[in-house]
């Protein structure tokens, strides 16, 4: 008999309407359409409104999500949301979720990771199904991260993006789903990509706010050169826990942070383009959003087949890396 693995039965994305291109950035920072397309590969992003909010975006994904996979909020027993833009301190994003999708049975909770979020929130959840606790979990990766941006800051506001993403993991026993994963940190690098302010080391006041201390700060040339070490590394590790080689890898659905990480990255793994999902032109930098909503993107356009194996890695805050293979 086959051992229970996490299969993906749903997926679903939602993103806000507004779209904000390079061409509108030129007019608000000293920057290029031409800079930020040659070093990140980004054209365009969508960009949340003032009245929304994540819940919104994450509850929108969660029903497509649970549409495709035929089930209904009573049937999920966890909801995991990957974030670090939540509606609000108190309480979690997970909670709002839960009660928008009417999912009584199901605990929920919020985790962050930065950008590795949403492996880390499979991985939780994958584990549930593995104990044999969960029959269906609902892994959500949603960011706002318009709404913490530093908009004078050319090096960071032409990156990041608001969107979520949503899968459904349902317990089965055909071999197919979560064949492994890996996931990573170093505290040591925290201050490569940082919101200080806001927390109980520097509570919310208006001398924090004065400081421009309420908005993500990044060291992004040092980020880059490790993200792309890491992920390689990371990337090796759950293809040899599943007895597999780079080769057998028919999608890479990397996180969408740069492109020029994701083709360093597919290069020495010797994956060829056409393997390579991209949607960072479209969408950019979503954090943890990043990798569910180009997994949905990729299952609708109807290229991926059954049995086929899929590879997620994702690099951010933190700092913190995964990635984990999956059989479709
Ligand atoms: N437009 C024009 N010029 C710019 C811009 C801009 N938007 N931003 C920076 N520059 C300038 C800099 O000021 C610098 O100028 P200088 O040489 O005169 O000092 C020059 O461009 C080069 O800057 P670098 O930071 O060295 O540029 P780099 O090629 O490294 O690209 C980038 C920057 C895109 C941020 C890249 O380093 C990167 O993608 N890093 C990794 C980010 C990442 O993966 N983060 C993890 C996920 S995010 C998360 O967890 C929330």
């Amino acid at each position: 008999m086959e051992r229970i693995r996490s299969r993906i039965s749903g997926t679903g994305h939602s993103l806000p309407s507004r779209i904000l291109t390079n061409l509108d950035l030129e007019k608000m920072v000293d920057t290029s359409d031409e800079w930020i397309t040659t070093r990140t590969g980004i054209r365009e992003r969508r960009i949340s409104a003032e009245n929304e909010y994540l819940s919104l975006f994450a509850a929108d994904a969660a029903r497509k999500a649970m549409d495709m996979a035929g089930i209904t909020g009573e049937d999920l027993g966890l909801i995991v949301i990957a974030t670090v833009t939540p509606d609000q301190p108190i309480p979690s994003t997970a909670c709002f979720v839960q009660d928008a999708i009417k999912a009584p049975n199901a605990a929920a909770f919020d985790m962050q990771a930065g950008c590795s979020g949403f492996i880390y929130a499979l991985t939780v959840a994958d584990n549930f199904i593995r104990m044999g606790s969960v029959k269906h979990a609902l892994v959500i990766g949603g960011e706002l991260l318009s709404k913490y941006v530093d908009w004078k800051d050319r090096a960071t506001c032409v990156l990041f993006a608001d969107g979520a993403g949503a899968v459904i993991l349902s317990a089965e026993e055909n071999g197919r789903g979560v064949l492994s994963s890996a996931i990573h940190a170093d505290g040591s690098m925290a201050d490569f990509i940082t919101l200080p302010g806001g927390g109980s080391r520097i509570p919310v006041s208006h001398e924090m706010i004065d400081h421009n201390l309420h908005t993500i700060k990044m060291r992004g040339n040092e980020t880059f050169k490790i993200a792309v070490r890491s992920l390689e590394a990371v990337c090796r590790e759950a293809i040899e826990q599943a007895s597999l080689k780079p080769s057998d890898v028919r999608w890479f659905v990397p996180h969408q942070a740069n492109l020029r990480i994701i083709n360093a990255v597919a290069g020495r793994l010797g994956w060829p383009p056409e393997s390579i999902y991209l949607n960072i032109d479209r969408i950019g930098n979503t954090s943890a959003a990043s990798i569910p909503i180009a997994l949905d993107e990729l299952v609708r356009s109807g290229k991926v087949q059954p049995n086929e194996i899929l590879l997620f890695a994702a690099f951010g805050a933190g700092l913190t890396w995964g990635s984990a293979l999956v059989r479709w």
